[in-house]
């Protein structure tokens, strides 16, 4: 059992992790309201979506290569661990987690695949009037309906439902289980018992990270123009 003397502020979210966090909200934020609003602002809502693509890369490498609470190996929870915590919680029991719990950890990952799947659904995406996605040239008219249905009906709803759960779980914490979640992702750090490992997040790791996002946008860029081979941004 640890005593109290042996807490202290160690750093969990690495800051990295957390500008990925904000510029995150902010350009699906962007996202939404551009696709609301619509004619002009249209540009900005592919501009926007490629910045979430290039976010979405560089957390999957973040997750291999990042401060020890963002890598996957650390939080990616076993069906064993996943039911545990489901039954503890039932039970009215509630251990935190260091890094994200495991359900947590599931949304984490379910959120960055529909991300994905809404990006590459919306560069094949055909509104018929005056926006079309940069892959609607070159791939078959029947993948760019289907890509254009999934995009506006079944992508947009299902991040529209994670997101959503995303909140109301980051509240429910907080407010049922007292434990704020949101202090440590804007701030980085968490009190816990000092043998706990931290999260790297030293300048050199913080120019790696910019370095790795760097390479994501630049991803991004080729694939953008895959159909184009390379120059009309
Ligand atoms: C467009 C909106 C949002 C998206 C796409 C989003 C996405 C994410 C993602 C992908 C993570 C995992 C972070 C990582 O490991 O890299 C995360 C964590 C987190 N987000 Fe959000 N988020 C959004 C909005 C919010 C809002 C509005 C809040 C505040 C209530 C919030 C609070 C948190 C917290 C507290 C965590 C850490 C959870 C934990 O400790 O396990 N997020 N979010
Ligand atoms: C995570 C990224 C994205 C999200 C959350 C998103 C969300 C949305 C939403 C909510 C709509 C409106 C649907 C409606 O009118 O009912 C929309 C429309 C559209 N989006 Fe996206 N989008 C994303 C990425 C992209 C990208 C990268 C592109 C193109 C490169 C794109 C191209 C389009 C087009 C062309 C439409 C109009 C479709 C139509 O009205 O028929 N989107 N998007």
């Amino acid at each position: 059992m640890t005593s109290n003397t042996d807490l202290r502020s160690i750093r969990v979210w690495d800051l990295p992790t957390r500008v990925f966090h904000v510029l995150l909200i902010a350009a699906v934020a962007g996202l939404f309201i551009t696709s609301e609003i619509g004619g002009d602002l249209m540009k900005f809502h592919f501009w926007f979506g490629y910045g979430v693509l290039s976010l979405v890369f560089f957390r999957v490498i973040w997750g291999l290569l990042g401060g020890h609470w963002s890598r996957f190996v650390n939080f990616l929870p076993t069906p064993a661990q996943l039911l545990a915590y489901i039954n503890n919680i039932r039970h009215g029991s509630h251990t935190p987690t260091v890094g994200h719990n495991p359900m947590g950890a599931l949304s984490v990952f379910a959120m960055l695949v529909v991300l994905m799947l809404q990006v590459f659904s919306g560069l094949m995406s055909d509104d018929e009037i005056s926006n079309a996605g940069p892959w609607t040239s070159w791939v078959a008219s029947d993948w760019v309906s289907w890509a254009t249905n999934f995009h506006k009906e079944i992508g947009s709803n299902a991040l529209i439902a994670l997101l959503f759960l995303h909140v109301a779980s980051v509240l429910y914490y907080k407010y049922f289980k007292s434990e704020d979640l949101l202090t440590p992702m804007l701030k980085g750090d968490k009190v816990l018992p000092s043998d706990t490992p931290a999260s790297r997040d030293s300048t050199t790791s913080r120019l790696f990270a910019l370095g790795v996002w760097l390479g994501c946008a630049y991803a991004v860029f080729r694939l953008v123009n895959w159909a184009s081979s390379g120059l009309d941004l």
